[in-house]
């Protein structure tokens, strides 16, 4: 039995890491991959050459490559883009995105023959130089400086992982799952490509709290916004009389809001919210 891997995060559901044993736990995950649509098993890569740490969470299964395309144009990925896939087997998404889109990479895997397959890939695919593919646990790695994560994982894993998402993505970072959701993070969209489903979802700003709502011309109003994930609701209370916020939009730290009989647009950057311009400009502080 491997030991257990201490999480930076509390996962929010109990992680179930190879309680009947590691070759049953990844036989397990495998027909779960198998069961979403996953890539049959005999595709996989001939017999390892070395031994992972511990268990891999789960085996390797590739993205067949209309998804990978698919999974790169839902995120819309650009040069400017840094990709991080979680578990990156053979290298594809990573190499791919380097490949079409000019984005930089890093793929992290925590089998070493996964690593090897990758830096092959990448050292055949003319990316040497964008794309870094590091060996490693990807639950302790360091995500901030994603712009894009792209997963094909479980769904107890992608769970598992939320918390970490949260912890250390930027507002706005996107993130795309090939086959499996994230409880109940409901996805921003979903698509259906050779009868799979992709998942996708803006990480967004933190907007909970008590706030100073300073709109146009008019006088300061307190808001009280309570958040899950990208949604919101709460009140705005004007000379003593509260009334529901609505409509609320947030997309990364874009928000869009109805308070007051009043729309405000703008941008969240930490504990300032502000939009608009000139003699409708409005902003908002929080604390
Ligand atoms: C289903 S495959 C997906 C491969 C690739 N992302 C794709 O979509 O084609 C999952 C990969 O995750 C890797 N993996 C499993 N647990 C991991 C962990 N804790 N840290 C890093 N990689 C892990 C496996 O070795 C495997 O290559």
């Amino acid at each position: 039995m491997p030991a257990a891997v201490a999480l930076p995060v509390p996962p929010l559901a109990a992680p179930r890491r190879h309680a009947r044993g590691p070759l049953l736990a990844l036989a397990t995950a495998a027909s779960a991959l198998a069961a979403a649509g996953g890539a049959p098993l005999a595709a996989q890569t001939p017999a390892p050459a070395a031994a992972p740490d511990r268990p891999p969470d789960v085996v390797f299964v590739p993205t067949p490559m209309e998804v990978v395309h698919t999974m790169l144009a839902v995120t819309r990925v650009g040069p400017r883009d840094v990709v991080y896939d979680l578990g990156c087997g053979d290298g594809r998404i990573v190499v791919t995105a380097a490949k079409r889109h000019g984005a930089r990479g890093v793929g992290v895997d925590i089998d070493p023959n996964r690593i090897a397959d990758s830096r092959h890939n990448v050292d055949t695919s003319g990316v040497k130089g964008r794309v870094e593919i590091r060996q490693g646990d990807l639950f302790t790695m360091d995500l901030r400086p994603a712009t894009v994560v792209t997963l094909y994982l479980l769904p107890r894993l992608n769970v598992q992982l939320r918390p970490r998402l949260y912890e250390q993505l930027r507002p706005g970072t996107r993130v795309v799952s090939h086959a499996f959701d994230m409880g109940d993070w409901e996805a921003d969209s979903t698509i259906s490509v050779e009868g799979r489903t992709v998942y996708y979802w803006v990480m967004p700003a933190n907007v909970a709290g008590r706030w100073t709502v300073t709109p146009a011309g008019g006088r300061p109003y307190t808001m009280e916004l309570e958040q899950q994930y990208q949604r919101a609701r709460g009140t705005a209370t004007v000379n003593g009389r509260a009334t529901p916020v609505q409509n609320v939009r947030l997309v990364g730290n874009r928000i869009t809001l109805t308070a007051n009989g009043v729309t405000l647009t703008g941008r969240v950057t930490g504990d300032t919210m502000s939009g608009g311009q000139g003699a409708s400009a409005w902003q908002a502080k929080r604390g």
